[in-house]
Formats: C-alpha cells, structure tokens, sequence
C-alpha cells in the first residue's frame, strides 16, 4: 500500500518529535502493510520553515535511518499544503511540494470555519494555474462536511481528486464524521485511503482502519494503492470499482 497523507519527518510539525518516534512510527506503517510513504508535512504559516528544500533535506535525512533499522518504507516528498498559503507560493514551488514528483498537490481541507467560505474559489483557483489537487480529508472540513455535494462538483467539474483519512472511517473523528466519511466513499466521491499519520496518538494505519471500518478488499485495494499508484506516477487514476453489494430497490414489489 501507498499512504500519501503522512507526517513521518520528525521535528518539523505536529508529527513525530524525534527521529526514533519517526522510526516508531513507520514500523506501524510497514506492520500495516505500508510500502511507500509520501512525506506530508504541514506547509503552514505556523510551520514557516517548511519548504518544499527543507521536505527534501528530511527526506535525505531519515531514509537511510529507516534503512539502517530495517524497515522496508521508501519515503517520497509532499507537502500538505494550507490553501490561502499556497496562493501566495510560486508555482514552481507548489511544483515541487507535488506528491511524488507528480502532477498532483495535497492540499488541506480547512478544519475551521474561519477558513472554510475560501476554500472553493481558491482550490478553483489553483487548478487554473495548472495544479492538479487531491483534497485532504473533506470528510473532516466543515466546507464539505454539510454540504457533500460541493465536493461531488469540485471532482466531477474541476478534474479534483479527495483523500479520506482511514481513521474517519473506524470512527477516530466521532460519529458524524464516520457516517459523513462513508457516504462519500459508497458515492465514490472519495478516491484516496491514507492514514494522516502523526505518531504514537494517531498511529500511519491504513489497512486497520479500513477493515474495522467493514470496507471491502477489493476497494481497500483501489483506494489505499491503484489510486495512489496512479498519482505518484502521473497515470490516468483508474475507475472507481463498482459496489458488490446490490443496491437497495428504490421501488418493492
Ligand atoms: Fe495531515
């Protein structure tokens, strides 16, 4: 599996404070099945020092102590990138915070309402300059979180892509959050699995989550590696699988 929402470098945001939580951290992620890991820290005016070098420069840094340890875990760059931040950055540095080398940004769903009424017309804004965007955890943003709709217009009229966090799924984010997250996943509005990792209280777990939270292996599969696969390498993301289960009859007989 791919998780293309993690904080793993250590000491530079809410993540991991040092280098052996780092380790900690990603030996979860390789115990859940874990093979590469995009590192996505914030890229937040709280954090300022987080640029896409300093990404790199971690990255250069803790691989080969994730080697060293023997935990087989490739770490590839990222950022998640603050929306209203990410206007003022240059695109060639938005460039370089895509995930993976690829076409695509990770851009944060706010969490506040504050800036909540923003976020549309900039994450509009940003794929005009040319930035393909997979939207973090909507499940969890109160742009989307009454109005699910807004993210079916964002991904069927705007070419976006969505990233729900495994832990909505089980219930980590509460009840509301939970039903919320699995509507947008049975309406396919969600393409993307992946554990927005921390550390110790909020472990880099995919495939748990998503088996306790009752999804099927083979969407497991689409969303947690086909998927990801696709947006690291820049290839056409594939269709989503269809439902297994039959869909309720709207009229009995
Ligand atoms: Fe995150």
């Amino acid at each position: 599996m791919i998780d293309l929402h993690c904080h793993v470098l250590p000491g530079i945001d809410d993540g991991p404070p040092t280098i052996e939580a780092a380790l900690d951290l990603a030996r979860d992620a390789q115990r859940d099945g874990i093979t590469t890991i995009a590192a996505t820290p914030h890229i937040h005016p709280e954090y300022p020092n987080n640029d896409a070098a300093l990404v790199w420069a971690r990255i250069v840094a803790l691989q080969p102590r994730l080697d060293a340890a023997g935990i087989a875990v490739k770490l590839v760059p990222g950022g998640e990138v603050d929306a209203l931040h990410a206007l003022v950055l240059a695109d060639e540095e938005l460039r370089a915070l895509h995930l993976g080398g690829g076409p695509w940004l990770l851009l944060e769903c706010p969490l506040s309402s504050i800036a909540a009424p923003a976020f549309i017309p900039t994450a509009k804004a940003l794929a005009a300059r040319g930035h393909k965007l997979l939207l973090a955890h909507p499940e969890r943003s109160p742009v989307f979180l009454p109005h699910p709709e807004r993210l079916d217009e964002l991904v069927n009229q705007h070419g976006m892509l969505a990233q729900v966090t495994a832990g909505s799924l089980s219930g980590q984010f509460g009840r509301t959050v939970r039903e919320v997250a699995h509507r947008m996943l049975e309406t396919r509005s969600v393409h993307v699995a992946a554990s927005d990792g921390h550390g110790a209280h909020r472990p880099a777990t995919i495939a748990r989550e998503l088996e306790q939270a009752g999804v099927e292996p083979h969407l497991t599969a689409w969303l947690a590696h086909d998927v990801p696969n696709a947006i690291l390498t820049g290839a056409q993301p594939p269709a989503a699988p269809e439902p297994r289960r039959p869909r309720r009859r709207l009229f009995g007989r």
